[in-house]
């Protein structure tokens, strides 16, 4: 997706224009599909100059509206039949026989449909579609959840279109609750689609379409299939840039998002005190804010935030009003949440999961780390959500976790538990490979270690894994069975072995899920955090 930036909705009427300008000119007898609602208002102000001037020619253009209120007369002020023929079509030369609007009076409205689909089709298709944006992402009238092969259709107005919509109607009551609309199919299909937007309100709608993913509770998102959209926004609805930072025990990570592309990532050593650490937070965003329009700033850091106070062992932060005091040092809105959170939005915005809308995240670490997207939003309910570590996964005889259970999946599926059970096994079985990479590093072995000794063919090693990948395997079942996930995403360094993991671990599921290896690994915190 093409984003043209306006400083103003002047600017975003006549660049618009233009492009509906030039493809009349280049095609004079195009098939237009055009919008209505009050943002392509200035566009058509825009053509009816040019065509009273003499600079375009509507003689030969059809034109075929996206959508009509049902029921609705023709002549009623609101309906769009009136809107087209008031804002355009009786002040420029189109013939007015080349104009098609779904027909609101019908009596028979699936079949007005089926007549409106056809005539589309029948005509070549659509050139050049102008579509507006609703606050909740609607197209058309393709409402959140509407589906991605849908044709011209009745559909019933979700509550938040009828109050936008009523500013519009004298009262409430008179606002019609359906609508015929051309669906996501009969848009896509269009060869060139222009999307409008403007204004303060719909900058949280630009914000999600330019940087999240695909993603049916947004249908506007699904213009991204399309190969040639170009969307032109002012200054109010374009959301700007987000910073993200990834507090860590070793490094703070900082990343730009912008257009849902990353523009920038930077890193900094992590300082030992509190005060250093948001001193040295503050000024890398004050520094990056010179460079990017950013408006945004998210900040994920381990630990567990309650009422806005940050308590981390790993770190010096004890009930620290991260939030609160860097705002304060950098004068812009900044949001805090735990890194893992992070992570997992992080994934479903930008890695492989961009076409889910619930996914677990299961990070394979010193622990197991998780994070909790459900219908896009990041499962908060209370602090100690997403432990998903502390699952107990051996119920009897299970190995002690230093939370004071016994038999936690991350006792047997974190890269330390995964180290433990080599050095167990090793010691146990000492003519094998794997013991004596454990005598050459000390007595000791890691995951890579681990996997040399699998390459040189140690069966002790592959047991090992094999074991590893059981208990993998059980906690993964687990959490489908609780969270129904369309995916769960393992990040942390053993995914890097993609080929000895993904395989052999979903032969080992006895149910059916959906498995992904993170894309975006330890970049994920700040992506994430950039998104909050
Ligand atoms: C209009 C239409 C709607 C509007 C959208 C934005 O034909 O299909 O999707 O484009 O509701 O409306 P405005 O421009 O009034 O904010």
């Amino acid at each position: 997706m093409r984003v043209i930036v306006c400083e103003n909705y002047e600017e975003l009427s006549a660049k618009a224009a233009g492009l509906v300008a030039a493809q009349i000119t280049l095609k004079p007898d195009c098939i237009l599909g055009l919008a209505t609602g009050s943002t392509p208002v200035g566009m058509y102000g825009n053509l009816i100059a040019l065509c009273q001037k003499g600079d375009i020619d509507f003689s030969q253009v059809r034109a075929f509206n996206l959508d009509e209120y049902y029921p609705i007369k023709k002549d009623n002020e609101q309906s769009y039949c009136r809107f087209m023929y008031d804002n355009l079509f009786s002040k420029v030369n189109i013939d007015l026989k080349n104009t098609y609007i779904p027909n609101g009076e019908t009596d028979d409205p699936v079949q007005e449909c089926e007549r409106y689909e056809t005539l589309i089709r029948d005509s070549g298709g659509i050139d050049l579609q102008i579509l507006g944006i609703g606050q909740n992402g609607h197209i058309g009238f393709n409402e959140p959840d509407a589906t991605l092969n849908s044709r011209t259709h009745l559909t019933a107005l979700t509550d938040s279109t009828i109050k936008a919509n009523a500013r519009f109607f004298d009262t409430y009551d008179e606002v019609p609750k359906h609508a015929l609309t051309m669906g996501i199919a009969t848009i896509l299909r269009a060869k060139k689609i222009v999307l409008l937007a403007s204004g303060a309100n719909k900058s949280r709608v630009v914000s999600a379409l330019l940087n999240g993913g695909i993603n049916t509770s947004i249908p506007a998102t699904m213009l991204k299939t399309h190969p040639d959209v170009v969307l032109i926004c002012d200054r109010d609805a374009y959301s700007g840039a987000r910073l993200g930072v990834d507090i860590g025990g070793t490094n703070i990570k900082f990343a730009v998002v912008d257009g849902g592309a990353v523009q920038y990532k930077s890193a900094i050593k992590t300082a030992s005190s509190c005060e250093a650490i948001l001193s040295d937070i503050s000024s890398e965003i004050i520094r990056i804010m010179g460079e990017y329009h950013v408006k945004n700033v998210g900040i994920g850091t381990p630990g567990i935030i309650k009422k806005g106070l940050v308590t981390c062992a790993n770190l010096p932060f004890d009930k620290t009003p991260l939030e609160r005091l860097i705002s304060e040092k950098t004068e812009v809105s900044v949001c805090v949440d735990n890194d893992a959170n992070c992570a997992a939005l992080g994934e479903i915005t930008f890695g492989n999961t961009t076409d889910c809308s619930n996914i677990v995240l299961v990070t394979l670490g010193t622990g197991i780390g998780g994070g909790i997207i459900m219908d896009g939003q990041i499962c908060r309910s209370n602090e100690n959500i997403g432990e998903i570590g502390h699952m107990i996964i051996q119920a009897e005889g299970g190995r002690a976790c230093p939370c004071g259970q016994t038999g936690c999946w991350e006792r047997y599926c974190s890269m330390t538990a995964l180290a433990e059970s080599a050095e167990e096994y090793a010691l146990a079985n000492k003519d094998s490979i794997l013991y004596h990479l454990y005598l050459e590093n000390g007595n000791k072995l890691s995951g890579k270690l681990i996997f040399d000794a699998m390459d040189r063919g140690c069966p002790a090693a592959n047991t090992v894994f094999d074991r590893f990948l059981n208990y993998l395997a059980r906690g993964i079942e687990s959490l489908a069975n609780i969270f129904g996930p369309d995916a769960i995403v393992l990040a942390g360094g053993v995914t890097v072995q993609k080929d000895r993991l993904l395989e052999p671990l979903q032969k080992k599921l006895k149910k059916d899920v959906r498995v992904e290896i993170s894309k975006l690994q330890g970049d994920a915190g700040a992506l994430g955090a950039a998104m909050l």
